[in-house]
């Protein structure tokens, strides 16, 4: 940590030091106001790395794709897990995993996620998903002919916050057998408004402005941890390996019970923050493109019709082959995310040292700077994606429709073209099972419903005041209208 009014000189072999204009602040002002613009002019002015002072802390930014490799496989000198870990205990108030004592019992926690959500266990977690999306979509409930109107933002977070918390979290076992869903759909509404009330600091709460002074993010954080206590959650049925795991290797530790109810907070909070406006774009550009449109809807009557539904709930299931045969809706996510996503990944330096990128030029670090990426260069460069800032649903696939993963720049082929999950020691475990719950989400909606936007031609923008935070939501809501199709009765 740079204490404030602390100058530093470029020494031999470390990269320009970018300090701009005001002393203290550096280029804190510039680099907020529009991240990508100004890494953009930067890196024009001096090359493919540079130190910049932002908040108080020196960040070396790496910005040539072809180096972003000589980072993430960095793992011996550049930590992932200490500024995550830090962050987390700050914003969610958890215990300090990186304190020596919780060291071994914290890397048997993070080996959780691999172990839950990928694999064997990501089919479980997929259906259980698909089970709950149907769900949520109430489709078991007479067919209602009336066109309904609700904002698509709040029409995705209702859906999709709703079936992924009974995913990974289960059902409350009062309103298990109840016949309608109406005692889980208030719990989920009180839920989503804390969530989405907490989630709304977070842009100051990740720039360093502590949760005590964001009230209102404090009364919903503590609020949706009050609902995840293992006594309340003792209560639930068919609560996830990934949480049930997480819950007893929590008790082990001994944590508080708050303490405990807190990292499962943190826990929800990485499952729907990215999730839920990646979803949002996701079927606001196909529902914008008639093209998409139409190639989505044809992927999905290919798959779902003339499904035979055995069961008496009449509920529609996906086998893993299905959901991956689904190329077009895979394209249009990855599509999305390319346009929505503006993560920063960093490391920080445990030792001095020298890194040595892609072309050869090398560039000495300090023990404790930042080092940092900013995919959404590469997400946004004309030579890698011709008219980049437009929306084309069939860009990840190949002539033949298949999946397409050769993207190159300067003639040379790119490793890493499209990076929303991050990359190596920060790589998101979740990412198999977000395109699957967005997929499953695109598919059950095109089915079901007849959707519209209500002004098709207004343009919307991603809000920029969250970059470097993940996927971001749009700056407004848009009205949707919909109704219950007559025509996909899957008896
Ligand atoms: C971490 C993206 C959905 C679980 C991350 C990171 C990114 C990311 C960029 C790394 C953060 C960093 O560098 O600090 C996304 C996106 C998603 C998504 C774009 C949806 C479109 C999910 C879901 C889950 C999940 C659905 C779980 C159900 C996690 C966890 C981590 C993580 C546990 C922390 C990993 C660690 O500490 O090693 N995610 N994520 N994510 N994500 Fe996701």
């Amino acid at each position: 940590v740079w204490i404030c009014g602390h100058s530093r000189k470029r020494r031999t072999g470390e990269p320009p030091l970018v300090t701009g204009w005001l002393p203290f602040i550096g280029v804190t002002l510039d680099y907020a106001a529009n991240p990508l613009g100004f890494l953009r002019e930067t890196q024009k002015k001096y090359g493919n790395v540079f130190t910049c002072r932002i908040a108080w802390k020196y960040f070396t930014f790496v910005t040539d794709p072809f180096s972003f490799s000589a980072v993430v496989r960095q793992s011996k000198n550049l930590d992932f897990q200490k500024f995550a870990v830090d962050f987390s205990h700050r914003v969610f108030g958890h215990a300090d995993f990186s304190a020596p004592v919780f060291s071994q019992s914290y890397k048997e926690v993070h080996s959780i996620f691999r172990q839950t959500l990928q694999g064997p266990s990501l089919q479980q977690l997929t259906e259980t998903m698909l089970g709950n999306l149907q769900m949520v979509l109430e489709l078991r409930l007479p067919y209602e002919h009336n066109w309904f109107e609700e904002g698509l933002q709040s029409f995705t977070n209702r859906i999709m916050f709703e079936a992924g918390f009974l995913t990974l979290f289960g059902k409350d076992a009062r309103f298990l057998h109840a016949d309608d869903m109406s005692g889980t759909r208030i719990c989920m509404q009180k839920a989503v408004q804390d969530f989405l009330a907490f989630d709304c600091a977070f842009p100051a709460l990740a720039a360093g402005v502590p949760i005590c002074l964001c009230a209102q993010a404090w009364r919903a954080r503590e609020a949706l941890a009050k609902e995840l206590l293992h006594d309340k959650l003792h209560r639930r049925k068919c609560i996830s390996d990934l949480i049930q795991r997480r819950m007893d290797a929590f008790d082990r530790m001994h944590l508080d019970e708050t303490g405990k109810a807190r990292t499962h907070v943190c826990m929800l909070w990485a499952s729907q923050a990215n999730t839920l406006p990646a979803a949002f774009w996701s079927l606001y550009y196909t529902l914008r493109s008639v093209d998409a449109f139409t190639a989505a809807c044809a992927e999905v009557n290919k798959v779902f019709s003339g499904q035979l539904i055995s069961n008496q709930d009449q509920r529609i299931s996906l086998s893993r082959e299905q959901l991956d045969s689904m190329a077009v809706l895979e394209s249009i996510i990855q599509e999305a995310l390319r346009l929505s996503s503006a993560s920063i990944m960093i490391r920080v330096a445990s030792e001095d040292f020298t890194l040595t990128l892609d072309s050869g030029q090398t560039a000495a670090l300090r023990k404790g700077d930042y080092i940092a990426l900013y995919p959404q260069l590469i997400h946004l460069d004309p030579e890698i994606y011709p008219n980049p800032t437009e929306f084309k649903y069939d860009r990840f696939l190949d002539d033949d429709g298949q999946r397409k993963s050769n993207f190159f720049k300067n003639e040379r082929r790119l490793k890493h073209f499209l990076l929303p999950f991050g990359s190596g020691a920060s790589e998101c475990p979740g990412r198999f099972f977000a395109v699957h719950e967005i997929k499953q989400f695109l598919a059950l909606t095109l089915w079901h419903y007849d959707l519209q936007l209500s002004d098709p031609d207004a343009t919307l923008v991603p809000d920029s005041t969250r970059a470097g935070l993940g996927i971001l939501p749009p700056s407004r809501d848009v009205l949707l209208r919909y109704r219950r199709k007559t025509n996909t009765t899957t008896e």
